[in-house]
């Protein structure tokens, strides 16, 4: 089933177009990597998809539904969530306040303990410095951090943006390692990366952002092969 379904977006900031023409398609259980050099236009089109900015033009459709014109906390609400680059919590906030400030929306909260059963065995670092405040957390920790407040809010899509960045290796692979298990246990993920290897590997297909516009889209495992890629992307 499609879950999300973009046709010919056009979008950006003011009188400054970023994204021309896109179009994409995500299947249900899906992860689905978006990549592309700084400046290509991905935080502006999970911007666009959240709500945060709004669509000059064309359709973003959600389990079918037009969902472009929509307010973003309507957005959030339908279960399209995001993590946003550079994470974005709560500094002197602690751990479990922010984790709390991820359900504050009426359908979720009823699900509230169960999601933090879920969160604390997925990230078992969170419930070690629930009390911690954030600022004080080391940028990996942030990062689970930012994704434990996100799945607390119900997603049917996770749209994480750069959830690698500034990481250490080996930081980084546990993260990918999260968002497989986030997967297998049924949320479709929109992965934006710069580490476009790992990206390729973790998701089934991905598309090529090139000045705003889809310059390549496809299976991974096939784009992980093309020359284009391996020059552009894997310095290869
Ligand atoms: N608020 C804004 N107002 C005007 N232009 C903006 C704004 N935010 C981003 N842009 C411009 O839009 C273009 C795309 O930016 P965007 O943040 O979407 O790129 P990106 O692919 O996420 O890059 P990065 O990998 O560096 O995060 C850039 O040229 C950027 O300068
Ligand atoms: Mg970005």
């Amino acid at each position: 089933m499609k879950l999300l379904e973009i046709n010919k977006l056009n979008s950006g900031y003011g009188d400054v177009q970023v994204l021309k023409d896109i179009s994409l398609t995500i299947e249900q259980g899906e992860i689905v990597s978006i990549v592309g050099a700084n400046g290509a236009g991905k935080t502006t089109l999970m911007k666009t998809i959240s709500g945060q900015i709004h669509a000059y033009s064309g359709e973003i459709l959600f389990m079918g539904e037009q969902v472009e014109h929509l307010p973003a906390h309507k957005i959030a609400a339908k279960g399209i969530i995001q993590v946003p680059e550079g994470r974005k919590l709560f500094p002197f906030m602690t751990v479990y306040e922010n984790l709390l400030i991820g359900s504050t929306m009426k359908h979720v909260r009823k699900s509230r303990q169960k999601n933090l059963e879920y969160i604390f065995d997925l990230l078992p670092r969170l419930k070690e410095r629930g009390n911690q405040v954030a600022s004080t957390l080391s940028g990996g920790e942030q990062q689970m951090l930012a994704i434990g407040r996100a799945l607390m809010e119900n997603p049917k899509i996770l749209m994480l943006d750069e959830p690698s960045l500034g990481l250490s290796p080996l930081l980084v692979g546990t993260v990918f390692e999260i968002i497989e298990t986030i997967s297998k246990a049924g949320t479709t993920v929109m992965l934006v990366e710069q580490n476009v290897k790992r990206a390729l590997k973790l998701s089934k297909r991905t598309y090529v952002l090139e000045n705003g516009i889809i310059a390549m889209e496809g299976d991974s495992s096939q784009l992980i092969d093309d020359p284009h890629i391996k020059k552009a992307y894997l310095g290869l």
